[in-house]
């Protein structure tokens, strides 16, 4: 093949964004996402971003990603794309051979496209990139699950919470916006169960004020809820999570519904409720309705 291939950099990132947006038929991305997907990575490693060029020009592009989950190490091919003219013509296939020995150099386990938690763009290959499915069955991923992104209208929807909260503090329960100080609790409180998210946890905290709420009893974080943790800009709800203790009191739908305010107060119309989960819960307390399909996919490296 002709073309050359080089890694990722920084002189790169605005040919980047707009070669991604034409390679992309149904996402658009903006230079601050792609420098967040990039740079914002806890586990950012220049030499897995892989930039195919036809002369100056990018023709294709694949980012690798690292991470330690629970005792296994995955490899993430967490962004891909060719341009359409260049297609079928190996260059998906070049990059990932690359970015697969790469993987194996790091003694990866398991390879898994798009849903690498902590900062991601999708959490699997929405099937609309049928090439992409097609491709990665070729290369011999399994589908393992499906996972959603579920839309949220912003509008015509009351997110007014004041009277719940008046009967949640009658049981001694305050529910109340995050301050820059209540960090670290709230790591704490989702070290044990959840501390996969203690990524997005840290971006809301750089937001002032944070886009993160949280419920107390006798001062202990007992449940919260955050926005603008990835993806920022895009109105990306998440994480929450309410103490198994504490669940089935009404905390979860105010903290939500106190983040969809937040958005809506951003001037946004909509918000993603990505990677779901518990689809009645979001259906119930804010009419959310599921907007994108995707597929997960893993390959076992030996
Ligand atoms: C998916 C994508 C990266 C593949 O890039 P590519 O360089 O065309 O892929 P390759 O040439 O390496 O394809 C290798 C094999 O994959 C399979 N494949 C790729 N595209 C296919 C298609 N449109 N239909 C059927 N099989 C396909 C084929 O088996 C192909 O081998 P062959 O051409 O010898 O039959 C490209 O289609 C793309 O950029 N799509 C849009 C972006 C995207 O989907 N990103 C992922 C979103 S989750």
């Amino acid at each position: 093949m002709q073309y050359n291939l080089t890694l990722f950099k920084q002189a790169d990132l605005h040919q980047l964004t707009a070669f991604l947006n034409h390679a992309w038929e149904f996402d658009s991305i903006t230079a601050d996402l792609l420098n967040e997907k990039l740079y914002g990575d806890p586990n950012w490693q220049p030499e897995l971003a892989l930039v195919m060029h036809d002369e100056n020009q990018i023709i294709g592009f694949m980012q690798g990603v690292v991470r330690d989950i629970r005792g296994i190490r995955y490899g993430y091919i967490k962004l891909m794309g060719v341009a359409q003219k260049y297609r079928r013509k190996g260059i998906a296939s070049t990059l990932y051979n690359k970015l697969e020995s790469a993987f194996k150099d790091l003694a990866v386990e398991v390879i898994r496209i798009y849903d690498a938690p902590l900062n991601y763009w999708m959490p699997g290959i929405d099937p609309k990139y049928t090439p992409a499915l097609c491709w990665a069955l070729r290369k011999g991923f399994k589908r393992f699950e499906d996972t959603a992104n579920l839309k949220v209208d912003l509008y015509n929807q009351n997110w007014d919470t004041s009277l719940q909260e008046k009967k949640l503090a009658s049981e001694g329960i305050e529910v109340r916006r995050a301050k820059a100080d209540d960090k670290q609790a709230v790591l704490d409180f989702i070290q044990d169960e959840w501390a996969l998210w203690g990524n997005e946890v840290k971006m809301t905290f750089k937001d002032t004020p944070p886009s993160i709420h949280i419920a107390l009893v006798n001062g202990q974080v007992k449940a919260f809820s955050a926005h603008n943790g990835n993806n920022k800009g895009t109105g990306w709800f998440g994480p929450m999570g309410t103490h198994p203790d504490l669940r089935g009191k009404g905390m979860g739908a105010i903290l939500l519904k106190r983040c969809l305010n937040d958005m809506k107060d951003m001037g946004l119309k909509h918000s993603v409720i990505p990677w779901v989960g518990p689809i009645d819960f979001y259906g119930w307390h804010a009419n959310a309705i599921v907007e994108r399909i995707f597929w997960r996919f893993e390959k076992t490296l030996k």
